[in-house]
């Protein structure tokens, strides 16, 4: 939520800015700013609205400063206005800042500061920061920092910088993400890795209570007082996997990586002849998993929705009980979790603050922690005790695709590997799962250039809707829940997930004429009874899309429209299946004209509880 960027070097800083601010447009696109230093004076644009509209105020004026540093945000106090605006400055206007997180005891700050003198702007908790810089500064910009750091509760990773020193930037961050690229004599700070890959492969990933002070004679980085060493990282990113390549919209794009992220992600962990899955990377021991009692998955969002999977998977097949969570509820229980609870944490960013939080409340309780995270060296992917990266690469569109399915590999390889060791499923039927993963890039890839037509004119019907209802059974009911979720965070038709056994409880009074129903039917196991409940649904009128596993008579001859998956095993199935859930909730959204890539409100890394 809110993505920063800051330059100092040689070149001209505001196309730079700009640039950084379009790649992280999808923390944030509410409002956005840039504030450079030039000539000793502090230059300051802010718009409303999307980066484009900062462009345009901007209208290529972009001076001779060669430091500066900008925003984009996503509101949390203050409404989205040129005011509420970052960057954000002190009352004589010679410090700039640009902040990423909440000051949680901004009020009690901001009444000290107004007593004694400081005159406020905005609505927003992070204008405090500016003005506690001016309380502390006595020329050393790094010194001020220092000290306001030490009076602000809250989570944060902010950039500053001051007229009086116009070759320095100070940078600090607390539970929120920030990155520092290094290039020959310049330097480059973003929220995320992606920004800056056009720059520079070598980046310093700061770390919590860091502070770091940034000039031409180089970075030092400060942690409680105490100068740290931090490594510098070579990222190996594909710089084009950033890049819309030829696609309209990166969802687009996402959706059809999937066969190549689904490869990626078995890639050395399922071997060739399908005999054995190497999981060596999470060494799990099996005295450690034989004195486990329970799983814990927690997540928000998509990450949940593979946790549901997960959870069927794990129950299944270890016999050992799973509970999943969304992050912000777990948060306030007194949950029932110990050093024998074994605990997944799954985010695509690595960096949500509830399931940061969740991390924290195992590890504090003594569970063993494993992440599953896209994003290399996030918060989570550091704090937990194991992680296992999903290979997904980056994924731009604030509605994630290619890191659910990559999520749910996870979940399968860990869920085999772990029955392995445990020896709950006997070798000849891991082995035919394992086989029947392997076929999973190729099905992906056939689903997609057989059934993409289909779903293109399917979803020309769908966005006349404003209501749809998805159902399914097992496996499928965690699915459906995806799919309503993708329908209605981008083309914002009001969608709802149900278990299609509990429709005759309640939700079946709403099933009139031409009522939309999405049916999932992917489960051989649960078949009968799905073609029961569609039959219930046909017969009071409801308009019917299946999803089965090849073809159906039974559902086929019922229903209004039919998408067929490739054949493959029953427990697998979610990870094609979701697939024309996706294409059906991006074409939908494309013909209701929305902001696919961005929609309303939402924001892709949620860093804010
Ligand atoms: C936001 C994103 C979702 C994502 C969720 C969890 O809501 O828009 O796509 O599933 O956060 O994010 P995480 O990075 O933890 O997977």
């Amino acid at each position: 939520m809110c993505g920063i960027i800051g330059y100092l070097g040689p070149r001209l800083a505001i196309p730079v800015l700009l640039e950084g601010l379009y790649a992280q447009e999808y923390r944030g696109y509410d409002s956005a700013g840039v504030a450079t230093l030039e000539e000793g004076r502090l230059n300051v644009y802010k718009a409303t609205g999307k980066i484009a509209e900062l462009d345009k105020k901007i209208n290529r004026q972009y001076g001779s400063a060669t430091v500066g540093i900008g925003h984009t945000r996503w509101a949390t106090h203050g409404k989205p206005s040129d005011i509420n605006c970052h960057p954000h400055m002190d009352c004589h206007k010679h410090i700039a800042l640009v902040h990423n997180g909440i000051i949680e005891n901004y009020q009690e700050l901001k009444g000290r500061l107004q007593q004694q003198g400081h005159r406020f702007l905005s609505d927003t908790d992070t204008e405090v920061l500016p003005h506690l810089l001016e309380e502390s500064y006595q020329g050393d910009l790094l010194a001020a920092m220092q000290e306001t750091c030490r009076q602000v509760k809250g989570f944060y990773a902010m950039l500053a910088i001051c007229q009086s020193e116009p070759r320095r930037i100070v940078a600090a961050r607390l539970d929120n993400p920030l990155i520092i690229g290094l290039g020959q004599g310049e330097y480059f700070f973003a929220s995320d890795m992606a920004a800056l890959i056009d720059y520079t492969r070598e980046m310093i990933i700061l770390q919590n209570g860091d502070i770091a002070d940034v000039s031409d004679t180089g970075i030092v980085i400060y942690n409680q007082g105490q100068k740290v060493e931090r490594s510098v990282k070579h990222i190996d990113w594909d710089k084009e996997a950033a890049k819309k390549g030829g696609y309209p919209h990166f969802m687009l794009k996402e959706i059809h990586e999937q066969p190549k992220v689904l490869a990626q992600t078995m890639n050395g962990r399922l071997k060739e002849d399908c005999q054995n899955i190497d999981l060596s990377e999470l060494n799990l021991q099996k005295q450690d998993l034989e004195k486990v009692n329970q799983i814990a998955i927690v997540a928000c969002g998509t990450a949940y929705h593979a946790g549901l999977i997960g959870k069927s998977i794990i129950e299944k097949l270890l016999r050992l009980p799973v509970m999943v969570e969304l992050a912000s509820e777990f948060i306030h229980k007194d949950p029932l979790i110990d050093e024998r609870t074994l605990a997944i944490v799954i985010s695509q960013s690595g960096e949500t603050m509830d399931t940061l939080a969740a991390l924290r409340v195992f590890r504090e309780r003594g569970a063993r922690v494993l992440a599953i995270c896209n994003v290399v060296d996030s918060t989570i992917a550091r704090e937990a005790d194991q992680v296992f990266y999903t290979m997904a690469g980056p994924e731009i569109a604030v509605a994630s695709t290619k890191a659910y399915s990559s999520q749910l590999m996870l979940l399968y390889m860990l869920t085999f590997h772990l029955a392995q060791i445990l020896q709950r499923q006997n070798q000849q039927q891991l082995n035919a799962w394992f086989a029947a993963m392997y076929q999973l890039p190729q099905f992906a890839e056939t689903l997609l250039a057989e059934n993409e037509q289909t779903i293109q004119a399917l979803a020309k019907t769908i966005s006349s809707w404003e209501d749809a209802f998805f159902i399914g059974r097992g496996l499928d009911y965690a699915v459906a829940q995806e799919g309503a979720l993708k329908l209605k965070e981008i083309s914002y038709i009001h969608a709802e997930a149900y278990a299609a056994g509990e429709l005759k409880h309640g939700t079946i009074a709403l099933i009139t004429d031409k009522v939309p129903v999405i049916a999932l039917a992917t489960q051989d196991s649960l078949l009968k009874m799905m073609v029961s409940n569609i039959v219930e649904l046909k017969t009071r009128g409801a308009y019917v899309i299946a999803l089965t596993k090849g073809n159906v008579p039974e559902v086929d001859q019922v229903v209004d429209a039919v998408i067929h998956l490739p054949e493959t095993d029953e427990l697998l199935t979610p990870v094609l299946s979701v697939i024309p859930l996706q294409l059906l909730a991006y074409y939908a959204a494309l013909y209701r004209d929305c902001e696919i890539d961005q929609p309303r409100n939402l924001a892709k890394s949620v860093t804010v509880p």
